[in-house]
């Protein structure tokens, strides 16, 4: 199989990542929750990738680096940690419904009201709309760094300087860039991060987590479990506890803390790099086929490496059913949680078929998918 879900999951991860799992498989105690070997082996891995994870995206502290099980538990702790009634949030089209739907149930049950910046058909948005949106009771904005449908990229330096100047609260959904591109909360002014593990940090599934700005406070969301402080009623107020409460994934953190080394040693630099090239060499083999509709803004490389296409008006199921069944490629069809830029590009209806890249891939591979695209439409 040739493997272009790379947004969607990657399948292939760095060997030392199933190693490490299994070996926190046979070794793990419980973190937190003995002073044995087991348990200060555990305690051991999971610290060392908080401090990984805030050193690669910025946080300035290793004890704000929270685990979740991936970026939708993230957003919504999150999002319903600081935002209530009577708050105004600015969001985008671009958004997955890992923000759209607690944003909706925001302003459903909440009474929270919410203003989306609108993209172009290309998948753009104009920056001036954040002044125009505002109001006085705009409390946030909560946006992604990467459009998962397209890769379309937000300046979220820009939108993080805007929050700063307007005392606006920023969370930011890092899910296609976390481990793919250079991500640093402090110099970008975003408040919460929120990261899976299990894409571009080439984790395993069932990590992910929020890395938080020191002076944000997220209300608690589940309470329990929380190895000290037993004797308090309430459960303990100090992060990461705050919003950790049970047992961790540990042995995905285990996993996680290995790729997260990968990571390192061959550099983020490199791997978008590596990465963009790729998606340049599909682009540039298919953007000229006859009968091929590219979408997205690929007047930069500032994105995440995916190119989402139609062919003529077949549909994109049916594509992507074609690429794999006739020649063996894995990609993702259809409407990609992100409903309201497929309206925006005109796909409501069609959908589109994603490639995605990784950095396991080969121009090889890259090549087979063009030369499959082409065959398609002819
Ligand atoms: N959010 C993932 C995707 O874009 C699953 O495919």
């Amino acid at each position: 199989m040739i493997y272009l879900d790379n947004a969607a999951t990657t399948l292939r991860k760095p060997d030392c990542v199933a190693q490490a799992v299994c070996a926190a498989l046979g070794s793990f105690g419980n973190d937190g929750r003995g002073v044995h070997a087991g348990a200060l082996s555990a305690s051991r891995i999971i610290y060392e990738t908080r401090e990984r994870l805030a050193s690669l995206l910025g946080c300035a502290r290793a004890d704000h680096v929270v685990f979740t099980a991936n970026s939708t538990e993230a957003l919504n702790i999150a999002i319903n940690g600081a935002l209530g009634a009577g708050d105004h949030v600015l969001s985008t089209d671009l958004e997955h419904n890992s923000v759209l739907r607690p944003l909706y149930r925001l302003q459903q049950e909440r009474g929270a009201a919410v203003d989306f910046l609108h993209a172009d058909t290309v998948g753009r948005i104009d920056y001036d709309d954040f002044e125009r949106l505002l109001k006085p009771n705009t409390r946030a904005v909560v946006c992604t760094h990467a459009s998962n449908l397209v890769g379309n990229m937000l300046d979220i330096a820009r939108i993080g300087k805007f929050a700063k100047e307007h005392g606006l609260l920023f969370i930011v959904d890092a899910s296609q860039t976390a481990g793919a591109y250079p991500v640093d909360m402090e110099r970008m002014g975003i408040d919460v991060l929120c990261f899976t593990g299990h894409k571009s940090l080439m984790g395993p599934q069932g990590t992910g987590g929020l890395c938080i700005r020191e002076g944000v406070e997220l209300r608690r969301w589940k309470v329990g479990g929380s190895g000290v402080k037993t004797f308090l009623t309430e459960h303990p107020g100090e992060l990461p506890t705050r919003l950790e409460a049970g047992t961790l994934n540990g042995h995905g953190i285990a996993g996680l803390h290995a790729a997260l080394g990968f990571i390192e040693s061959v550099g983020v630099e490199a791997i978008h790099a590596h990465e963009i090239a790729l998606m340049r060499r599909f682009y540039g083999a298919v953007r000229g086929i006859e009968g091929v509709t590219v979408y997205g803004d690929f007047e930069t490389d500032a994105r995440a490496p995916i190119v989402a296409l139609n062919v003529r008006s077949y549909a994109s199921d049916e594509v992507a059913d074609e690429l794999s069944e006739v020649y063996g490629i894995a990609t993702r069809a259809g409407a990609h949680c992100a409903p309201r830029l497929h309206c925006a590009l005109g796909t409501r209806e069609q959908g589109a078929v994603r490639f995605s890249f990784g950095y396991f891939n080969t121009e090889d591979e890259v090549d087979a998918a063009a030369e499959a695209v082409r065959r398609i439409a002819q």
